[in-house]
């Protein structure tokens, strides 16, 4: 069983949105997959609620408040933590995975915040210990933008696995809307979020992102 967690203190980083579309692109793979929403804001279970009965399924979880229990035969839980977490939570939860993305995105404030949670999380003992593996992912990437390069930039000073950039796109925000991913929209309409998401559907199947 993998155990994926999108996991960034800075709020609306992305980390919802990187959940349930990995969520929904594994149950499409016919993978058994469980969503556990760590956060009583309970964003993810919300996107579940108004997931079509018909659409490969995909079992909530309100981990926050209940044990993330999952069927035997579940392939992939997929981790939703709210924001702002750190010390002994941010701690306890790192305990839970042993893959973490870290979205981030393209400005000053969310930067220097991220700056200081990777340092925080790749001194974690989980990562010391090489127990979990992280790796980072630009978010709401506007390439036309010098904010976008400097983020890059930055990203890459990290020395932790930089994978790829999301872009800025109403897909994402159609996507929320309707319960569904961008892998469940017409390939036309998504053709550059699939390639965008390519390196991180490789790197979550490589040894690479696991312990
Ligand atoms: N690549 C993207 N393109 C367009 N909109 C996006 C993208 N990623 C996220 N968003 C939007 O940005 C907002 C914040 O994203 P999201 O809820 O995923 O962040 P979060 O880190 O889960 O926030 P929180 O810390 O509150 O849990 C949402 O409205 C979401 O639809
Ligand atoms: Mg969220």
């Amino acid at each position: 069983m993998r155990h994926i967690m999108v996991l960034n203190a800075k709020g609306g980083s992305g980390k919802t949105t990187l959940a349930t579309n990995l969520a929904s692109h594994f149950a499409n793979e016919g993978h058994k997959v469980v969503l556990a929403d760590f956060d009583p804001q309970e964003s993810s279970l919300g996107w579940l609620a108004v997931r079509g009965v018909g659409r490969p399924p995909i079992i909530g979880v309100a981990a926050h408040s209940e044990a993330l229990r999952t069927p035997r035969d579940t392939e992939y839980v997929i981790m939703d933590p709210p924001a702002a977490v750190h010390g002994r939570d941010l701690a306890n939860l790192l305990r839970k995975a042993e893959t973490i993305l870290i979205p981030v995105l393209p400005s000053p404030i969310d930067m220097r915040a991220a700056a200081k949670f990777v340092e925080e999380v790749k001194a974690s003992a989980p990562v010391t210990g090489n127990k979990a593996k992280i790796a980072l992912v630009a978010n709401r990437a506007r390439e036309v933008t010098n904010i976008y390069w400097e983020l890059e930039e930055f990203l890459k000073g990290l020395k932790v696995p930089f994978l790829t950039h999301l872009r800025d796109s109403m897909n994402y925000i159609r996507a929320a809307e309707r319960g569904i991913g961008i892998f469940e929209m017409a390939p036309y309409a998504t053709g550059i979020d699939r390639e965008q998401w390519e390196p991180i559907i490789k790197w979550l199947a490589s040894k690479r992102s696991q312990p």
